[in-house]
């Protein structure tokens, strides 16, 4: 069975005494939770976070990383240098970085394999815009999900996450038969693309508007193995309780 992976998204939230208010509060709150547990921070807090969860059960991720091993590219980061905080997980190709810094597809996709090369897990984010969703959404996710694993030979080395684009920072998560819906067809592609044991191992998110109210419905479903999750990770309790679902 795949092992259910909760990730918080910090986005640009929180600077290091707010990040050390945070992780203190969260650590006894999920100590006994049987998810992988990881929070993506931004690149000036991984040193904050990094001592902070060292010994406990919550894993350090990054928000991005460069697809070159170094090189004059101001403003991007390696994974060396993600490595150097212990950073195991990094998310790649956010709907925020596709939609605000114009990142595309084969570019995410270089991105995702300098992770892999570096033996850090790259959360792959897919997901449709609201007109996309009126229109084709299926194949649209399909195009996004062939061209970024494009390069990817080992998908179990991979997380992906479905994050409607409709759903984020909203008011209203997808339901959790549209996201079930669609983390069943991801599923379908990979087996496609490599085999039917693959699309058993690899593990998928929904991600939107996720809360403790909501969350444990979507992780009731066969194709979802996991959230990541925007707003409600930034407050200890509320993240705690994403974390701790089954106990609902
Ligand atoms: P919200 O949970 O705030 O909708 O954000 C989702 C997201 O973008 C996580 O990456």
């Amino acid at each position: 069975m795949r092992k259910p992976i909760i990730v918080g998204n910090w986005k640009m939230y929180k600077n290091s005494e707010e990040a050390r208010k945070l992780v203190e509060e969260l650590i006894p709150l999920v100590k006994d939770a049987t998810s992988d547990i990881v929070v993506c921070v931004p690149f000036p807090l991984l040193h904050v976070v990094q001592p902070l969860i060292k010994g406990t059960n919550i894993t350090l991720g990054a928000q991005n990383v460069s697809w070159e091993d170094e090189g004059a590219l101001t403003g991007e980061v390696s994974a060396k240098m993600l490595k150097d905080f212990d950073v195991k997980y990094v998310i790649v190709g956010h709907s925020e970085r596709k939609r605000v810094f114009g990142e595309k597809c084969r570019e995410i996709g270089m991105r995702a394999v300098q992770a892999v090369k570096n033996g850090i897990t790259p959360i792959v984010c897919v997901g449709e815009t609201l007109e996309r969703r009126n229109r084709d959404a299926k194949s649209y996710i399909k195009i996004q999900l062939l061209e970024v694993l494009e390069d990817i030979e080992d998908i179990s080395k991979v997380v992906i996450a479905y994050e409607p684009v409709w759903a984020i920072n909203g008011i209203k998560p997808a339901t959790k038969e549209q996201a079930e819906e669609m983390c069943a067809f991801i599923r379908e592609v990979i087996k496609e693309k490599y085999c039917e044991e693959a699309a058993d191992v690899v593990r998928i998110q929904y991600g939107g508007s996720v809360n403790s109210s909501n969350f444990a419905d979507f992780m009731a479903m066969d194709s979802i193995d996991g959230g990541l999750i925007g707003r409600a990770c930034l407050d200890a309790k509320e993240f705690s309780k994403i974390i701790n679902y089954q106990d609902k």
